[in-house]
């Protein structure tokens, strides 16, 4: 496979390669620094920086009057320096004179408190006057810009709503009736789908209707989950506005904008937003959780099918600690290239860090960056310049697509978006924790998961888990109905199936969408308080939920049961297929066994030696198969085929990864 000609622009019959860089932000430094920012990038291998991402307020100074020449200078430079530029609109970050003449352009919270500026990224998506503003500098970058030949892809704005994703301004409102109208045509329809019934809520005209701002209890569950739907969209649609304005000046210039799969599942559905980018970009920063490792893997994993199987730039990620976390602790030794590579063996086609030179002011100076304060004579940049070293040798993995697994974790936005809402059986719920479990327990059984936005077609699965799929419309019904009697095993979990797209129950005892398939029926759910726990019959612990359920189908086999004889974990058999049913919350070390007993039936092993699995996470693209230890000491990789390009065939270093190529 050849890289898409939707990947970057570049010199003709260039071969392929795994790009590497930063974000650059000269401005912050003078000129004479600016030569040696070059020299040194040189030396650590980079070969494309993401520029101007927050220079606005340089570019355009006062209203109208734009200041490019030290911009000019920079592309000049780079391009000098054979090194290419990922080129921001640079409308991330309004300037004072913008704010300070159209204050109406400032977000407002749910509490009518507005987002003041002094930071970033304050502004509202729906703003028109924002747009206006940001719009006509994207026109003059594009002009300007357009035709340097260090420019390989237009960076709108940055990180989208990252702090922006809720605004519950007028502008808001507005623009959230539009979408409603758009969304149900009739008041009758929003009436109906909102429930308004309940508490007196009847719309009688569109212009009642309002952003789910602070109320006196519960805001409407409906209500709430279109204004999150509804907020995903508005920066879609922004996104959407700057990204026409490039397609239409500057048509041979991909665009993208840099996604945040990372974490607990952000307020922007990515999956629906793929399709309007050239190639898909994500910045990704580890979490200090109890499984870092695991849900970068989730991550980059994810994002990779985000980017349906086709290669992504990874935008941003830290060479050691980052700034934001409440204690903020460096990278040992082989996590910078460990964690690189990860996202690499997930399909990234280039590996780039916030920032190139960590800044000496401002609210990031604590931040790690590729050049650190030390300078170049430190261990940071020894690394850095290593993986710069061992990205080029990794160019002939460029291009590779994802080779996908033979099971799969779901992944739903809406179910995300609206099982985590309030008055729920429960506030403790975690959607993407769960689903981080199940992950967690494929890596500790050496299996090979790929994690997918719902939407993605399952028969190539022979296995999938679909944890808290709390949204099932008809549609989607129908779908995992589908798979099952077509021979697919499904696998779900407590607080899936309740509720159709509205947020309204499906109606008959629970779990609605997926009773029949399941062959189960719960008629209460018993969530478990804080500290509580269940002992299984099988010897797993169960917290955080349990459910009162009986098994109302004579194919029900019950895989374990309560202490009182309830059954706790189910399996309906179908002619080929399958569909389980785990009630409660038993953490990786409880999934693993049911996990692997549930792929054994469903006929899928580990690609492993029995010796690495859970020890290393097998991930492949094509011909080459990534050995990532998940553990801090050496593996012996000793009978594993295929020759070297990363690493060495035999052996894996603490946190070390090898890339191997040739048949498996
Ligand atoms: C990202 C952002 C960067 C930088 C980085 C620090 O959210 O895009 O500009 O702030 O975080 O980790």
């Amino acid at each position: 496979m050849t890289t898409s000609p939707r990947w970057l622009r570049t010199a003709p019959g260039r071969t392929p390669r795994i790009e590497y860089g930063a974000d650059y932000n000269p401005e912050q430094w003078p000129r004479d620094v600016w030569d040696d920012d070059v020299r040194a990038m040189r030396t650590a291998g980079v070969t494309i920086v993401s520029l101007a991402i927050f220079s606005w307020g340089r570019l355009e100074p006062a209203e109208g009057e734009y200041d490019f020449g030290w911009l000019d200078e920079v592309m000049d430079l780079l391009h000098a320096g054979g090194i290419a530029v990922d080129l921001a609109t640079a409308t991330a970050s309004p300037p004072p004179w913008l704010t300070a003449k159209h204050p109406e352009i400032l977000p407002v919270d749910h509490e009518g408190r507005t987002i003041w500026p002094g930071s970033r990224q304050h502004w509202r998506p729906t703003s028109p006057a924002f747009r206006e503003h940001a719009l006509r500098l994207v026109r003059q970058m594009a002009g300007r810009y357009g035709d340097h030949p260090a420019l390989a892809a237009w960076h709108v704005s940055n990180e989208l709503g990252c702090h922006n994703a809720y605004d519950y301004s007028d502008d808001a409102a507005a623009a959230f009736r539009v979408w409603l109208r758009r969304r149900y045509g009739e008041l009758a329809a929003l009436n109906a789908a909102w429930g308004t019934a309940f508490w007196s809520q009847h719309y009688s005209d569109w212009s009642q209707i309002l952003p789910p701002r602070r109320a006196a209890t519960h805001p409407n569950p409906t209500q709430q989950l279109d204004f999150t739907r509804f907020s995903s969209d508005a920066l879609k649609d922004y996104l959407c506005a700057e990204r026409d304005v490039l397609r239409e000046l500057t048509p041979d210039v991909p665009v993208t904008t840099n996604f945040m799969i990372m974490g607990r599942l952000r307020p922007l559905d990515y999956a629906d937003w793929a399709a309007e980018v050239d190639f898909v970009a994500n910045d990704h920063y580890v979490q200090r959780t109890s499984r870092p490792f695991d849900e970068l893997s989730f991550s980059a994993n994810l994002t990779g099918n985000v980017a349906g199987g086709r290669p992504w730039f990874l935008m941003e990620h830290s060479t050691s600690a980052v700034n934001w976390q409440p204690i903020n602790v460096p990278k040992k030794p082989g996590e910078l290239e460990r964690d690189s590579l990860t996202h690499v063996a997930h399909g990234a086609d280039a590996v780039c860090f916030f920032q190139w030179r960590q800044s000496r002011a401002g609210a990031e100076k604590y931040h790690s960056a590729m050049v650190p304060h030390a300078g170049e004579d430190s261990a940071v940049f020894r690394r850095v310049t290593e993986l710069g070293e061992t990205l080029r040798r990794l160019a002939p993995v460029a291009g590779a697509g994802r080779t996908p697994a033979r099971a799969a974790v779901l992944v739903d936005w809406d179910s995300a978006w609206a099982a985590e809402l309030d008055s729920h059986p429960t506030n403790r719920l975690r959607y993407q924790q769960e689903a981080l479990d199940w992950y967690s327990a494929f890596l500790d059984l050496g299996v090979r998961a790929d994690v997918v936005p719902v939407r993605t077609g399952l028969s190539r699965y022979d296995l999938v888990v679909a944890p808290i799929l709390y949204v099932v419309p008809e549609a989607l019904r129908r779908r995992l109905e589908a798979y099952v009697r077509g021979g697919g095993h499904l696998v779900t979990t407590y607080f899936s199936g309740n509720v159709d797209e509205h947020d309204h129950l499906w109606p008959g005892a629970h779990p609605g969408a997926l009773r029949d398939l399941l062959g189960i029926r719960i008629e209460e759910f018993a969530p478990l308080p804080d500290g509580d726990q269940v002992v299984l019959d099988n010897g797993s612990v169960g917290t955080l939920w349990t459910d009162m359920m009986e098994v109302a189908d004579a194919g029900v086999e019950v895989l374990a049961r309560y202490a009182d004889g309830s059954p706790a974990v189910t399996r309906k058999a179908y002619t080929a297929g399958s569909a389980a049913y785990v009630s409660t919350r038993l953490g990786p070390d409880g999934l693993a066994p049911l996990l692997g007993d549930l792929l054994r039936r469903a006929g899928v092993e580990s690609e492993l030696p029995p010796g690495l699995r859970g020890r290393v996470e097998l991930v492949v693209r094509g011909d080459f198969r990534f050995y990532v230890n998940r553990t801090d000491e050496p593996v012996d990789l000793t009978g594993v085929p295929g020759e070297a390009l990363h690493g060495s065939a035999e052996r894996l270093e603490p946190r070390g990864v090898g890339v191997l190529r040739g048949p498996a």
